[in-house]
């Protein structure tokens, strides 16, 4: 298994497996435009005669905080490990950037305990995931999504307000 960054040869592949799984809100739907701008983000999981298997995400929000997104593997591949090795690698990479504090939303929680990361009770101690994806989300009121992070939970925001690299804005501990 071969595990690396996305080219933009891999939107096609990311976009329909990440939208496969968008209808019942397991993934954020992803505009095929938005996977290409973003495909830098993304990492890939490939057999060695390069069949893809996977993908997953990571968000750099700024130095304190980074989020896993659209982690996923494709059904008939599941449960031999592409899923830990995607995540592990976004953990890396999140390292690589000098971000010690990763989060994201799931529904399967178990599967990233195995990981290190823990529920949060409070999703409004993460506001820049907020201000990024459940404003404008349908499931505003009804998330049925549990908040997780690896590290700690950032006492600094950046999205929403005009700021500097120096002046990011201070929550309220
Ligand atoms: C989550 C997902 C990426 C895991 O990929 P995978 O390649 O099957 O995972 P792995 O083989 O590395 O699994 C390692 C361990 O994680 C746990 N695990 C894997 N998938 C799990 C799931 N769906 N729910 C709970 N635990 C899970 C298991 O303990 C597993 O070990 P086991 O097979 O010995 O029981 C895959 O199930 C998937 O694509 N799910 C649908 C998309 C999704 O929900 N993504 C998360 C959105 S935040």
């Amino acid at each position: 298994m071969v595990i690396r960054k996305a080219r933009l040869q891999d939107a096609s592949n990311v976009y329909e497996l990440v939208n496969s799984l968008s209808k019942d809100g397991t993934l954020l739907r992803r505009a095929f435009a938005e996977v290409c701008e973003n495909i830098r983000d993304f990492t890939i999981a490939e057999t060695d005669d390069e069949t893809f298997l996977g993908c997953g995400a990571l968000h750099l929000y700024g130095p304190h905080l980074a989020e896993v997104r659209s982690i996923i593997v494709r059904p008939e591949f599941s449960r031999e490990g592409a899923g830990s090795k995607l995540l592990e690698s976004l953990m890396n990479e999140a390292e690589e950037n000098g971000v010690h504090s990763i989060c994201l939303f799931t529904r399967i929680p178990e599967f990233f305990t195995h990981h290190g990361f823990r529920i949060i009770e409070d999703r409004t101690a993460l506001p820049d995931k907020i201000y990024k994806d459940c404003q404008s989300c349908p499931r505003l009121y009804q998330c049925d999504e549990v908040a997780m992070v690896r590290g700690q939970v950032p006492k600094v925001s950046i999205l929403g307000s005009r700021i500097g690299a120096d002046q990011l804005v201070k929550l309220p501990v």
